[in-house]
């Protein structure tokens, strides 16, 4: 039996790979980040599963920042893989938390990767990198190889994860492994990120509990794919005979508005009449021209996306009409 240690189990990418790497019959030990303990809706099936709990998954509240408290669970784990999903990870909330998210973000993947070094046994470890490493890059698309350049406080501490993964691949021999993850949504995403908030907006507005959605810059464009696909690549890097770097993305490009068009009409109501703009949802700086190049992912991995925009909005709006019973 496989052993994964994975940092925030309790997140979207987190919480599904956790499934995942279950259902390949490894034995998974995650980590919750301790001031949001509380928070594991998104691992209430698995705890809840007599069968799963405390015997296949196992769970420790710890902290990046602390290192005592990731080494203790680290050694006792002594994993094959190493799957380093925590951060600090709205791009909006780095512009207010610039130092917090370095230290979370860009400090607290070196420290993992220097523990992940001294381990008697170094396992496999994957780093969720993320297209806001580029920032608005002049190429499109992107791929392993477009430079590095980003423009947020949150791409600049990935960046920083990114290349030390890179370093302690050469230079440690460490089987390292950089995602390089575009956004990727599902109905387990964080309620302040751009897709969820508009779903649940909108099944709120449906059920008559709430008036309106106010939203930043709905021209924004992104590369948005599915977390089930994405949590797959990670898996399949880890599995390849040598460590690389990989791009994972759909190669198609939607705007803000399209996700609210397609989530009001979901619903049979019409969005012109919701939603507006408020200056204190725009950020001071936006990454344009954001679309990944996952061939080699598909070349290599045989990785390619399965679950398109349009099911992945429909799902998101399935259920958030559930959870309010309309
Ligand atoms: N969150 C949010 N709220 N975003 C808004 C809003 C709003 O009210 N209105 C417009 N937007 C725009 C943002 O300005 C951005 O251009 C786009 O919607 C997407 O925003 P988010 O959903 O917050 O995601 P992100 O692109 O900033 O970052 C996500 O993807 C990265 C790449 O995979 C996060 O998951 C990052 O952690 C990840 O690395």
């Amino acid at each position: 039996m496989k052993r994964a240690f994975i940092t925030g189990v309790e997140g979207q990418d987190g919480s599904y790979l956790a499934e995942l790497l279950l259902a390949k019959n490894y034995e998974v030990h995650g980590i919750i980040r301790a001031s949001t303990s509380g928070n594991t809706a998104n691992l209430c099936h698995l705890k809840a599963d007599p069968q799963v709990f405390r015997k296949t998954l196992f769970l420790y509240s710890a902290d990046l920042e602390d290192a005592d408290s990731i080494r203790t669970p680290l050694e006792q784990c002594a994993p094959d893989e190493i799957y380093h999903l925590a951060s600090q990870s709205h791009v909006g909330q780095s512009f207010e938390k610039v130092e917090e998210t370095c230290r979370i973000t860009g400090l607290g993947t070196l420290r993992l990767l220097e523990m992940t070094r001294k381990l008697p046994k170094a396992p496999r470890f994957f780093h969720a990198s993320s297209s806001e490493i580029f920032g608005s890059p002049e190429t499109s698309p992107q791929d392993e190889i477009t430079p590095i350049a980003p423009i947020t406080p949150y791409g600049a501490a990935k960046a920083f994860g990114t290349q030390m993964t890179r370093i302690y691949r050469k230079n440690f021999g460490l089987f390292a492994v950089n995602g390089i993850l575009f956004n990727h949504e599902s109905p387990r995403r964080g309620e302040n990120f751009v897709s969820r908030k508009i779903c649940r907006a909108v099944a709120m507005i449906k059920a008559g509990r709430q008036a309106e959605l106010v939203l930043g810059d709905t021209t924004a464009q992104r590369d948005w794919g599915h977390a089930c696909d994405y949590v797959r690549g990670m898996w399949l890097a880890l599995q390849h005979l040598v460590p690389e770097d990989y791009v994972f993305a759909t190669g198609r490009v939607h705007r803000v508005q399209d996700i609210v068009e397609l989530a009001f009409q979901a619903v049979d109501l019409e969005a012109r009449k919701f939603v507006r703009q408020e200056q204190q949802f725009f950020r001071p700086t936006d990454p344009r021209q954001v679309v990944g190049n996952a061939a080699k992912a598909q070349q290599i991995l045989g990785w390619r996306p399965e679950i398109t925009f349009e099911e992945t909005i429909a799902e998101m709006v399935r259920f958030e009409l559930q959870a309010l019973g309309v």
